[in-house]
């Protein structure tokens, strides 16, 4: 229970609606014999992430006790839409849950995130998954308490989804994953429309939370033992266009960097990330403030998406090959020891020989520390789903494994330029594979095993750089 903390200001009502979760989780203790368990299941982004923090502080809170496992009383799926993959693999899971449902009848199974926002998929949920017994959208969450206590009061196929985002899923209890580090959103939604991207449509408009909000909790965090924060949206770097209503700023007055200049003030916070920023958005401005900052640590996220200027503009990106390439060398101008990584996509509609190798030639010009890659999926309701030129699989996986091979050798070279260094780490738990060693992170957010106590979790400590490895490094304590 340590890592639970109410982190806004004291929500009567949402205590209240605990209070009667509590009531309710007794009587379903009752009827099973035992004390109800709970399993999250996160799919997807960082978003995702925080938002199942939400659920099983609620649920803990409640007193439902977390289990490791699905074969759980409450299983709540936090699912996912960016790809088509990520629905495929809910279904495919749905059917396993319902095994568990068959040996323990009064299991209930939850459904949450961007997948219930697609609304033929949840209504699909509800007539051919008759077993599961709540569907709610990413913006109910700050509803669960009420949803949970209308499932175990009986309700069958409660569904409760907003089309709109109010920016108010904030005031649940909390259960942190790391009691030394934690994201926090700072905006909710997107406006950007890439032409294959889904995100608008399921996490709805572009919203900033009020900056005096966003300090409150970072502050509550800091003095719970906090030193490094995620700041968290799909477009960080569009912070302050447009605040709730009520706010204490109104569009326009402040911007991301500004945010950031108050954080860093914050005492006993020693790290600050953020995560995403679009190209079309970085500014000079933000480069200089994490240029001259100790606590912003030196890694960008910079999504590419392709290295084609023509797929670029029917993606709807607003940036070229070019201005890619300026502005990542400017970043690597001005922060030498910067750490840039990426997106890519392959396979996009249209995209030809010619535009897959713009994309290898950015890619070998730009030489990202690592990169995440995709291969283009189709989804429903976006303008490039409509077009009749999609690309034939076998040259979509074909240009896929030769864009894996180059990012995964650039990767390794450029991890090598650190080898031998001394760097500064911040541990942040045992090795999951080898018992004696634990895994940090470097402020480029590189992975470091190292070897040490447990009592070292949660600090930064000086490592040596041992051995790079592919994105990864052996150090040890100096
Ligand atoms: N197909 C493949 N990848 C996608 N992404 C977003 N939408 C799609 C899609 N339809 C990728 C982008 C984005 C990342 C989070 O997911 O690269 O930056
Ligand atoms: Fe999707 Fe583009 Fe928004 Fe990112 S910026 S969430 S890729 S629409």
């Amino acid at each position: 229970m340590k890592n639970i903390i109410q982190l806004t200001e004291k929500n009567i009502e949402i205590d209240s609606e605990i209070e009667t979760l509590r009531d309710d989780a007794l009587a379903f203790g009752s009827v099973l014999g035992h004390t109800p368990t709970f399993h999250v299941t996160t799919f997807g982004c960082q978003m995702n992430a925080r938002d199942s923090e939400k659920l099983r502080g609620t649920l803990i809170s409640a007193g439902f006790m977390e289990s490791d496992d699905e074969d759980a009383d409450v299983v709540i799926y936090n699912t996912c839409t960016v790809r088509e993959n990520a629905n495929l693999k809910v279904y495919g899971r749905l059917g396993v849950l319902n095994g568990y449902k068959k040996k323990n009848p009064n299991m209930k199974i939850c459904l949450c995130g961007c997948m219930m926002q697609e609304s033929d998929e949840a209504e699909k949920i509800r007539k051919s998954y008759p077993f599961v017994d709540l569907i709610f959208g990413t913006h109910n969450v700050n509803n669960f308490p009420v949803l949970m206590h209308r499932i175990l009061s009986g309700e069958k196929h409660v569904k409760e989804i907003l089309e709109e985002n109010k920016a108010s899923n904030e005031g649940l209890p909390v259960e942190r994953k790391y009691s030394f580090k934690e994201g926090i959103n700072i905006m909710y939604g997107c406006d950007n429309f890439c032409s294959y991207c889904i995100v608008p449509y399921v996490r709805g408009r572009e919203i900033s939370r009020d900056p005096k909000d966003i300090l409150r909790e970072i502050e509550t965090l800091v003095n719970d033992g906090v030193i490094e924060i995620m700041l968290l949206g799909q477009n960080v770097n569009s912070y302050g266009k447009k605040f709730p209503e009520g706010s204490s700023v109104s569009g326009g007055e402040m911007n991301f960097v500004d945010l950031l200049r108050e954080i860093e003030k914050i005492d006993g916070l020693k790290r600050i990330r953020f995560m995403t920023s679009h190209p079309k958005d970085l500014s000079d401005e933000l480069i200089d403030e994490i240029a001259a900052s100790n606590k912003i640590c030196h890694h960008i996220h910079l999504p590419l998406q392709s290295g084609s200027t023509k797929v670029l503009k029917e993606m709807n990106r607003h940036y070229t090959k070019e201005s890619y390439l300026a502005l990542a060398s400017k970043i690597r101008e001005r922060i030498p020891d910067i750490s840039l990584t990426t997106d890519i996509m392959v396979g996009f509609p249209g995209e030809t020989e010619d535009d897959f190798l713009d994309t290898m030639d950015v890619v070998e010009k730009v030489r990202f520390d690592s990169a995440f890659t995709f291969i283009y999926s189709m989804r429903t309701g976006t303008p490039a789903a409509k077009r009749d030129d999609q690309i034939p699989e076998e040259v979509v996986k074909d240009r896929f494994s030769r864009l894996l091979k180059k990012v995964q050798d650039i990767g390794t070279e450029q991890t090598k330029k650190l080898e031998c260094k001394v760097m500064p780490v911040l541990v942040e738990e045992k090795n999951e594979r080898e018992e004696n060693l634990l895994t940090g992170r470097l402020s480029n957010n590189a992975v470091v095993h190292l070897h040490g106590s447990e009592d070292l979790i949660g600090k930064i400590v000086p490592v040596h750089l041992d051995k790079a490895m592919n994105f990864y490094y052996f150090g040890e304590i100096v």
